[in-house]
């Protein structure tokens, strides 16, 4: 069963529309009680080294070759990049969408509602905020991916406008299932989820925060 607790935002909304369980307070609080503003901490720190990483490789792909030779790049390393930096970090990293390029992206149903509750959250002009919660063997940070750079454009924008022609070629020669064009700028692209062992947080350091 997954037991849900100190989300940032209004998850106890998602929890009665999507009807998971929550256990009364004070069950099992000893073995899964984690301090969630390490988790936040250490998930940003995570999620921003990723993005560092992806960004810089991405950068470096265009001035080497253009978008074309982007795409290229992207389709062979932007799981394995992330994946390196998974096992640095001694986490699990992923980039989750509703609208995914890469099927293996695809959100699952939690990081699905995390989603819609973020753009429903955009949609009323609220701010989006990362999230945590726990099971029994891991504890789960999302956050935010949203389009903030005309860059990104160039491969998730608007078709015919935004990506040109043979870029559009391309993609749908490596993604015959692409379903991540049409965004815009300020646009949710999708969510980072960095899941942590259960254990990762049982640092003397963190121990004392818990007491
Ligand atoms: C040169 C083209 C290109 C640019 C520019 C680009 N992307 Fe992508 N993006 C891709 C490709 C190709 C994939 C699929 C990678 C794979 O197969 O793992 C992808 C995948 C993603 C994913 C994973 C989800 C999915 O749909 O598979 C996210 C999130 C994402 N891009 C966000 C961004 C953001 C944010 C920017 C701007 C900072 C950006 N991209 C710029 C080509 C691009």
């Amino acid at each position: 069963m997954v037991i849900m607790r100190n989300l940032l935002i209004p998850l106890l909304a998602l929890l009665v529309t999507y009807g998971c369980h929550h256990e009364s307070p004070g069950q099992r609080d000893t073995d899964l009680s984690f301090d969630t503003t390490a988790v936040v901490n250490e998930g940003e720190k995570i999620a921003k080294a990723t993005f560092q990483t992806l960004s810089s490789n991405l950068k470096n792909a265009i001035e080497e070759g253009g978008i074309e030779h982007a795409l290229q790049f992207c389709n062979v390393e932007a799981i394995p990049l992330t994946d390196s930096l998974s096992s640095h970090h001694d986490v699990s990293i992923r980039r989750a969408t509703h609208k995914p390029r890469n099927p293996y992206n695809t959100a699952d149903s939690l990081e699905a509602n995390v989603i819609k509750q973020y753009i429903d959250n955009m949609e009323s002009g609220e701010n989006v905020q990362p999230v945590t919660y726990s099971d029994e063997n891991r504890i789960t940070f999302h956050a935010p991916i949203t389009i903030t750079n005309q860059l990104c454009l160039n491969c998730h924008g608007k078709v015919n406008e935004d990506i040109g022609e043979e870029h559009l070629a391309t993609i749908q020669e490596l993604y015959p299932n692409d379903q991540a064009t049409g965004f815009e700028m300020g646009d949710l692209r999708g969510v980072w989820t960095v899941r942590f062992p259960a254990t990762h947080f049982d640092s003397t350091e963190i121990q004392q925060l818990k007491q």
